[in-house]
């Protein structure tokens, strides 16, 4: 059967197109659809569901006004895709507590797609992958639950998302998107009706699996730039080098690549690689540059609270009950997204030396936190402590001084900061970065 005309159909709402899967990814670009088709937006969480239907982002990134005026229908009823005839995915990928990729939520995104396609439909995946998963594991669930074949009775695309969350700059309408289909006549479909929402123009793979691997290798080659700072880091603070300082002097070569030491957090630069080198090691091949990049980068919240024990140490503190105060608990600056905090691992870290952990955040929500973590989010910092962890770059930690971080502090404490985001401490305090 040839692709049929889904673009124009869509354009003339004679067709829906369904999002499934309304996270961080999911509910902009369904919304960005909205302004152009008629869409449904799925998502199995009905509690999430009832939030979109009151205008709200349970992902609190979105305004209210990015709501108004949309053709959306908000459903956690399955039923409600089978109105649809183009029907993309945007579900989480994460790792299980193995590193092992977790497909089950695309698994059952694939089965609900099964459920609903129809001849003649399109399905295309967002959700960041390894390459091959969306033609050697999604569509063969879809195939044997709709009795349709892939690539014949119905069409699919992969697509991958990049958005920051945050980042204010690169949304869906202004970043580069990456089509790939089935067939020329399939991508082309597909770029079409991107086409519709992305400003910033549509970049044709040549295939699903080129596609799937673009992405995957974006994340992977971030975490391996930020793997080597942190080796760096550790290799400069032996020898009592300022890493910042060695960093500066290399930036000014027009070729040195401008990466800073730190945590690697969050759902995708940490987890992503996961997905390849999981594949890779499938097929034979143990990767040895990536995974030892992502030993170095989990390596870090182990490093970072013996490093906080040696600093209070030598400042003469008793270590056992020593209070802390770690500042920041989020995976990156100015999100409320607490998914893999590596902050949270390393104040875990600072608890196993006995040391007592006081933790502030000014958008991370206390009941998320203690419900993943198991960490009470202190209201406001209490009195003072023998360090300050300066974790996470908020707008709001990084509006504060030296010296206002050192009010904290008993006299002769520890300033950890971690982003390198000051250039020292008071005289009277002891001062440490990455
Ligand atoms: N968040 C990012 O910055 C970002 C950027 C680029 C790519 N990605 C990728 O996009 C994908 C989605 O990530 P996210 O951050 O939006 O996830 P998310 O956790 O924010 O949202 C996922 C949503 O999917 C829903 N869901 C889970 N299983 C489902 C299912 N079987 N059917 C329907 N809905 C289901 C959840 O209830 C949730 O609302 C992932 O593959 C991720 O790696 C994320």
């Amino acid at each position: 059967m040839p692709s049929p005309a889904i673009h124009a159909a869509l354009r003339a709402r004679e067709k829906k197109l369904a999002v499934i899967g309304l996270g961080y990814v999911g509910l902009p670009l369904a919304l960005e659809f909205a302004t152009c088709f008629d869409v449904v937006g799925f998502d199995i969480s009905a509690s999430r569901v009832e939030q979109m239907r009151r205008g709200e982002d349970p992902s609190n990134e979105l305004p209210p006004s990015a709501f108004e005026g949309r053709s959306i229908t908000f459903t956690a009823d399955p039923a409600d895709l089978r109105g649809a005839h183009f029907f993309v995915v945007a579900v989480p990928t994460p790792i299980d507590v193995h590193k092992v990729p977790d497909l089950k939520p695309l698994f059952g995104a694939s089965r609900f797609v099964g459920q609903a396609i129809k001849p003649g439909d399109h399905v295309v995946f967002e959700s960041t992958v390894y390459p091959g998963c969306t033609e050697e594991d999604c569509l063969p669930l879809i195939e044997s639950l709709s009795g349709l074949r892939a690539g014949v009775d119905f069409f699919y695309g992969y697509s991958p998302e990049r958005i920051n969350p945050g980042d204010k700059e690169h949304t869906v309408r202004t970043i580069t998107k990456v089509v790939s289909g089935c067939s020329p006549e399939v991508r082309e479909e597909v770029a079409a009706v991107y086409g519709e929402i992305i400003d910033a123009g549509v970049y044709r793979a040549s295939s699903v699996k080129v596609a799937e691997a673009a992405k995957v290798i974006e994340n992977t080659q971030r975490d391996l730039n930020i793997a080597f700072m942190n080796e760096l880091s550790l290799i400069f603070d032996r020898m009592g080098i300022d890493t910042k300082g060695v960093l500066a002097a290399a930036g000014t070569k027009w070729n040195f690549l401008p990466f800073k030491p730190g945590l690697v957090g969050g759902h995708c630069i940490g987890v992503d690689p996961y997905y390849l080198t999981y594949k890779s090691q499938k097929i034979g091949y143990t990767p040895e540059v990536i995974l030892s990049g992502r030993r170095i980068n989990d390596g870090v919240p182990a490093f970072l609270a013996k490093r906080l024990v040696q600093l209070l140490v030598q400042a003469d503190f008793h270590l056992k009950g020593a209070r802390v105060l770690v500042l920041g608990v989020t995976f990156k600056e100015d999100v409320s997204d607490i998914r893999n905090s590596k902050v949270a691992e390393l104040i875990h870290e600072a608890q196993s030396y006995a040391l007592s952990v006081d933790v502030v955040d000014p958008h991370a929500s206390a009941h998320e936190v203690e419900e993943e973590y198991g960490l009470r989010l202190a209201a406001a910092p209490e009195g003072r402590y023998e360090a300050v962890v300066l974790a996470v770059a908020h707008r709001a930690y990084k509006a504060r001084s030296a010296e206002d971080l050192c009010a904290h502090l008993k006299p002769g404490g520890v300033l950890m900061d971690i982003k390198g985001l000051l250039d020292g401490a008071p005289e009277g305090f002891s001062y440490w970065r990455m």
